[in-house]
């Protein structure tokens, strides 16, 4: 694969994010600075108010840094315009929130494909349809297409939540303690399915986890405490299997 190795895919350089509340001003993340690279499954592991929310918002572009740089392929998208990033966002990135409800009225399908309510796909050969019963099929949840949430278990429930993320064909998925609800079974179907799509399709998965276990099926771990990068750890067992 050609890939411009001077260039990462993402990095932040000195990104700090202080929030003003009316007691006074909060640090989430201070003097954090990492690169990560398409087909990269990166955990952040911390203890509650460490900062993983922050931080993965910051890469999404759903908040700016206060101090520092974020930069995606090159192009500073912590200056662009909100309006800029609006097409920026829905072209790069998905999101998978922990307590990702789809909504009720919709069926399976009807939720995977609901990001094209709000857009329409661009440069897309082939029926979108088609593709989002692909995709939920390759989730294991072939028998589920035209079930209604209500209907689903926990973990069939986020493993909607990653078919609604893979329609978009994002370079990046960012997820944000995506097994926190889950049985062992669904953890680790959810972080062997971002190990199998950041390999077969190049994407860079970030996602938060309190869960060792799951971490340690990423590429790398990178420990945050008090908003502070503690280190970063590069998984040996790769890919790894308990
Ligand atoms: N919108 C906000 N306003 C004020 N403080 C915030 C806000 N978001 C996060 N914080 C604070 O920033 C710190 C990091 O929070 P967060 O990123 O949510 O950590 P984590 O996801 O690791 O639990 C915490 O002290 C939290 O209270
Ligand atoms: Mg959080």
């Amino acid at each position: 694969m050609d890939k411009n190795n001077s260039t990462p895919f993402l990095e932040l350089r000195e990104v700090n994010k202080t929030f003003s509340l009316a007691s006074g001003q909060v640090t989430a993340l201070e003097h954090i600075s990492l690169t990560i690279e398409k087909g990269e499954l990166v955990a952040l592991v911390g203890p509650s108010g460490s900062g993983k929310t922050t931080l993965l918002n910051i890469i999404g572009s759903l908040d700016r840094p206060s101090k520092g740089e974020v930069i995606l392929e090159g192009i500073r998208i912590d200056m662009l315009s909100e309006e800029d990033l609006v097409h920026f966002r829905r072209e790069k990135f998905s999101f998978i929130f922990q307590d990702a409800k789809p909504l009720r009225m919709l069926n399976v399908l009807e939720n995977t494909l609901l990001p094209f309510n709000f857009f329409k796909p661009k440069n897309r050969n082939g029926n979108i349809k088609d593709e989002g019963i692909e995709i939920i099929k390759s989730l294991g949840l072939g028998h589920r297409i035209y079930h209604m949430p209500s209907q689903l278990s926990g973990g069939e429930i986020q493993r909607v939540a990653i078919a609604r993320a893979l329609i978009t064909h994002p370079a990046m998925i960012l997820a944000d303690e995506p097994t926190a609800n889950l049985d062992r079974d669904n953890r680790l179907f959810v972080i062997d399915t971002f190990r199998k799509l950041s390999k077969e399709k190049d994407i860079a998965v970030v996602f938060s986890t309190h869960d060792l276990e799951v971490a340690n099926r990423a590429d790398r771990i990178v420990h945050l405490k008090d908003g502070v990068f503690l280190k970063d750890e590069i998984i040996s067992c790769n890919p790894c299997r308990v």
